[in-house]
């Protein structure tokens, strides 16, 4: 194992103390042509613009340079080692992401010659590319790639980002910065929280007044915003050319105050608790009046009718087009904090809501409050946003989804909540999930140590949500992702501690560090924690 920064740690390993690859303007990419522009790209940003890849490396080498220069190549073998011999290893380790039917594993070799990048299938490689960039080093001798052997693969099949754009509506060209950020980090899932009390985020024709009633404003009464059904399929587009599938989330039957702006016929009247009144005092928005748009920050006061029909001809509507619109195969139905439906309801509503979901034969993800009722339909999957070490029996309910055959996806709030403060004087972020946190918090923990019985087997994956109540732009998402989202993503990847001996804190923090002039030169505007010492590129003016 080596402190090489390669972020999420990879399966295997070796550094070789020989003499690095240097990339110059003779490098030649060869190979997987899509592959090539990929990496052609990323060598010329990260360099930025000394090695040139339009002129320099050419995606389609010219036979001469080929013999005389140093190479590149890029291929797809499925026959490709996935790096590890662990039995415990998930599917993951032997297949496919989840929405994908290319497999991730990938070897990459280094030497002062040549670099060899093999995908098990089109994701690994893009992977293997991924690794590579991060490889990328500023020395006195300009820029090289040390030599190295790796082989690697992924823990879980499901890793995730969430992004709220109900909160505060994020438009086509955030998503896909956001994904490119992501896709970097090896997350292969964009789970959009589509709809809140706040707004609905995603025009239906089966449904037209969601939007055209719905999505004008966000919290704080600034202005909203909608996805059209070609703004989607850009965004599901451009997810699958880097290999991430879309999770679309309508959260139900709760935070469902926009829909009554549409259709105030399908809600229930708000429930005015305490918790909705402090909120209002704290941080204004004032109270919720169902049909004028609610632009506070509470939560759990809103309902769908759960005994009128016509909540379930409008479920079958919405839930059958999302279907149609999204390829991946997952719907998620919500199902937090309904504080503002009865026990019996909720459990009534979920056999049916989750029924309705799988009828459009997609697997429906509910997060772990759905646990609670005693008749999901089976394999209904569970996400877990409670503590690290669980509380107000969330644990019990989470493994009730396991017991009902579904998998879990790990989102521990105090841990991968990426929208936690950790500079109490920002205005970004929220305090509520233990807040003011740290990236380490977001490192010290693993998925199989948080709920009691639930082991890899049990768990899909591991997804790390951004709420966007206090998050305007992408330079907001930046700042507070950057660098805890690194933290998500290798405890969605990585193997687990024991397993890998760069799997602690200390070579966490000295690898991510080692990531901020790749991340400088990609534009991510990350939050330069004190936690970690961020590195800088050599100054090589004046060498050759
Ligand atoms: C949640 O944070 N209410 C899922």
């Amino acid at each position: 194992m080596t402190g090489l920064p390669v972020v999420p740690a990879p399966a295997s390993i070796e550094a070789l103390d020989a003499p690095p690859f240097r990339l110059t303007p003779d490098t030649v990419i060869c190979g997987d042509a899509e592959a090539a522009a990929v990496l052609a790209r990323l060598v010329a940003t990260r360099t930025r613009g000394e090695v040139d890849p339009g002129t320099s490396i050419p995606a389609a080498p010219r036979a001469k340079r080929v013999e005389t220069s140093a190479r590149i190549t890029l291929t797809i073998d499925p026959s490709t080692s996935s790096g590890t011999e662990d039995a415990s290893a998930t599917e993951a380790a032997s297949g496919t992401g989840p929405g994908s039917d290319t497999p991730e594993a990938y070897a990459l070799t280094v030497d002062e010659a040549s670099i060899v990048v093999t995908g098990e299938g089109a994701a690994g490689l893009f992977y293997g590319i991924q690794t590579l960039g991060q490889l990328i080093t500023r020395t006195r001798d300009g820029w090289t790639i040390p030599t190295v052997t790796i082989s690697d693969t992924p823990r879980f099949a499901y890793r995730g980002v969430m992004l709220d754009v109900a909160r505060h509506f994020h438009g086509v060209d955030t998503v896909k910065a956001y994904i490119d950020r992501a896709a970097s980090l090896k997350f292969n899932a964009l789970h959009l929280h589509l709809t809140d009390d706040q707004g609905w985020r995603l025009q239906l024709h089966s449904r037209p007044l969601l939007t055209e009633k719905a999505s004008s404003t966000a919290v704080g009464g600034e202005a909203g915003g909608f996805y059209t059904q070609t703004d989607y399929r850009e965004i599901v587009a451009y997810a699958a050319a880097h290999h991430m599938i879309v999770v679309p989330e309508i959260d139900l039957p709760g935070h469902t105050h926009a829909v009554s702006l549409a259709y105030p016929e399908l809600c229930e009247q708000p429930v005015l608790s305490e918790h909705v009144r402090a909120t209002a005092e704290e941080f204004g928005g004032g109270l919720p009046v169902n049909g004028t748009p609610y632009e506070g920050m509470a939560v759990g006061f809103s309902s769908l009718k759960i005994h009128d029909e016509a909540t379930y001809s409008f479920l079958a509507d919405v839930l059958g087009e999302l279907a149609q619109l999204t390829p991946g195969p997952y719907l998620h139905i919500g199902g937090d904090e309904c504080l503002g439906t009865s026990a019996d309801d909720y459990a009534f509503f979920m056999a049916r809501l989750t029924r309705l979901a799988a009828q459009t034969g997609k697997t429906p993800i509910a997060w772990h409050e759905a646990g609670s009722a005693p008749d999901l339909s089976p394999g209904t999957l569970g996400q877990y946003w409670g503590f690290v070490t669980p509380t107000d029996g969330m644990d019990e309910k989470s493994r009730r989804i396991v017991r009902g055959g579904g998998k879990l996806i790990l989102s521990p709030a105090d841990a991968i909540y990426l929208d936690m403060k950790f500079d109490a004087d920002s205005p970004l972020g929220l305090t509520w999930a233990n807040g003011v946190t740290t990236a380490r918090r977001a490192y010290d923990w693993d998925p199989a140590g948080v709920i009691g019985g639930v082991e890899d087997e049990h768990i899909l994956g591991v997804e790390a949500p951004l709420w966007s109540e206090t998050v305007r732009t992408l330079a907001d998402i930046d700042a507070l992702a950057f660098p805890r989202i690194a933290a998500a993503a290798e405890a969605a990847w990585s193997p687990p501690g024991p397993a890998s001996d760069v799997r602690t804190w200390e070579s966490f923090a000295a690898r991510v560090g080692a990531l901020g002039p790749l991340w400088t030169s990609q534009g991510i505007g990350f939050s330069p924690l004190t936690e970690i010492a961020w590195a800088v590129d050599a100054n090589t003016e004046g060498q050759s």
